[in-house]
């Protein structure tokens, strides 16, 4: 099992290209089932999920053709030979969930395992399934599977979400694009990838308004054809390599990315003292002289503060001049960084959705473990900051989700390297360990 070791203390300098949204890539290749035409896929980025999304489609019939070195992938359904998304690929990454509104809208047909939970929360999909319910799925609960039908197609609804759901905003809008009729989603989820995902259906043929607002108005249509789209940059990726300057000293720009698809965060990280200047190719984030100032970060759906990015601000605050309170509003257990973090010499109290961090002058580096994707990219960054050696382990979570950590962390000047446990070449992860996220 690979660990990842980053010796601290060095200001860094140079810049990072951002690459495509994991999150946006993995409903945009479900949607491919939508048509029995290709749907080219660029800007893709590298990543053992989406390479995980590969083999699911595959399973079902797919072909997944990966060019340019894995930049861009196509998307071949012509020849969907089976309905059934299996648990031993499902429990490793529950966006498999998201094959389960297009087959039904493309075959009325489909039996996906329940996804189960993960190391941030129950993550129950209620909402996806009574989502479909309303636009006429059939749906049986059995042996950990859902077995959906629609015998007689998908037919348009108005159906309003109990609570903000990102994934199930994405199965019913997949799904009601082929639906007979109008279908209206309300308090439906606003991130850019859904309005990424938005764009290229309307690229397929979909008729859709609202994206960016809480309600998606979806013309039902015959049929969708292929097409090839680009997918958005990686608003999170951007966001966590902006805080890696900001932890470590230095100044780096980060390109292809804008400072709107982070703006909640960008005022957050700029509140601290730390200075983000838009640049022609992206921005560029600078650490300034001294101790950076203590913020409150409360967690919410777009446009609000990204979940996503709560550890890695984290990491950034247990240096803080004073008192910051982090209320993680989204997952009822999302501060598994903190006793990591601790273990480096951070000072936080957990209390429930809350984490009261009292910064401290200097973290030391301690061997620590990833738990889940985003806690682990938080250890990286107190590493960067921390005194002398900082060991990740299970890093396996953090090639979920960031493309080439090391080597761009490194180009800025990191003192970062991937270790073996037998100080071999680096492995992939162990299937057994991965779970589902
Ligand atoms: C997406 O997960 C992202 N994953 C997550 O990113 C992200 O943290 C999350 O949205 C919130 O922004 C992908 O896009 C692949 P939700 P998703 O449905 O869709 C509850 C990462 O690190 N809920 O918006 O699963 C749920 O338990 C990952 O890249 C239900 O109760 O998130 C949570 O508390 C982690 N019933 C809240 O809603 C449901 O049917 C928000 O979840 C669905 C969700």
């Amino acid at each position: 099992m690979d660990s990842i070791l980053v010796r601290g203390g060095r200001p860094l300098s140079g810049r990072i290209a951002i690459a495509g949204s994991k999150n946006a890539c993995l409903t945009l290749m479900p949607a491919a089932l939508l048509t029995d035409e290709p749907l080219t896929l660029t800007n893709a980025p590298r990543l053992a999920d989406i390479r995980t999304m590969a083999v699911l489609l595959e399973s079902l019939g797919c072909e997944v053709a990966s060019l340019q070195d894995g930049r861009v992938l196509v998307v071949g359904t012509e020849h969907i030979s089976n309905h059934r998304a299996d648990y031993d690929i499902v429990r490793k990454m529950r966006a498999s969930i998201l094959v389960l509104g297009p087959m039904l809208a493309r075959d009325g047909a489909a039996v996906v395992s329940l996804p189960g939970g993960c190391a941030i929360g129950a993550r129950p999909v209620d909402l996806h399934l009574e989502a479909l319910a309303a636009l006429g799925a059939e749906l049986d609960l059995r042996d950990g599977y859902v077995h959906a039908r629609a015998p007689r197609g998908l037919h348009g609804a108005r159906f309003t979400f109990p609570l903000v759901s990102v994934g199930a905003t994405e199965n019913a809008l997949m799904a009601a694009t082929l639906a007979r009729g109008t279908t209206v989603l309300e308090n439906a989820a606003c991130e850019p990838e859904i309005a990424d995902l938005v764009r290229c259906l309307r690229r397929m043929g979909a008729r859709i308004e609202g994206e960016g607002t809480g309600t998606l108005v979806i013309e039902g249509v015959d049929r969708l054809h292929g097409t090839t789209h680009p997918v958005i940059p990686d608003r999170i990726e951007l966001g966590t390599y902006m805080l890696a300057p900001a932890i470590a000293g230095g100044s780096v720009e980060l390109t292809g990315g804008s400072r709107a698809l982070v703006a909640a965060f960008t005022e957050k990280l700029e509140a601290t003292g730390v200075t983000v200047e838009d640049t022609e190719d992206g921005l560029r984030v600078t650490r300034p002289e001294g101790r950076l100032r203590p913020v409150d970060v409360v967690t919410a759906p777009h446009p609000g503060f990204p979940t996503d990015l709560q550890a890695q601000m984290m990491a950034l605050l247990t240096l803080a001049d004073g008192t910051s309170q982090l209320e993680e509003r989204i997952f009822e257990n999302r501060f598994m960084h903190a006793p990591e973090l601790m273990r480096m010499g951070a000072r936080i109290e957990v209390h429930g959705g809350t984490a009261t961090v009292t910064g401290v002058e200097e973290l030391r580096g301690a061997p620590v473990m990833a738990t889940d994707l985003r806690a682990s990219v938080s250890l990286i960054l107190a590493g960067l900051a921390a005194k002398g050696e900082t060991r990740v382990a299970r890093v396996y979570h953090l090639d979920r989700g960031y493309e080439r950590l090391e080597a761009k962390l490194s180009s800025c000047g990191a003192a970062i390297e991937r270790m073996t446990r037998d100080g071999g070449a680096p492995g992939q992860a162990p299937a057994e360990q991965v779970e589902g996220q």
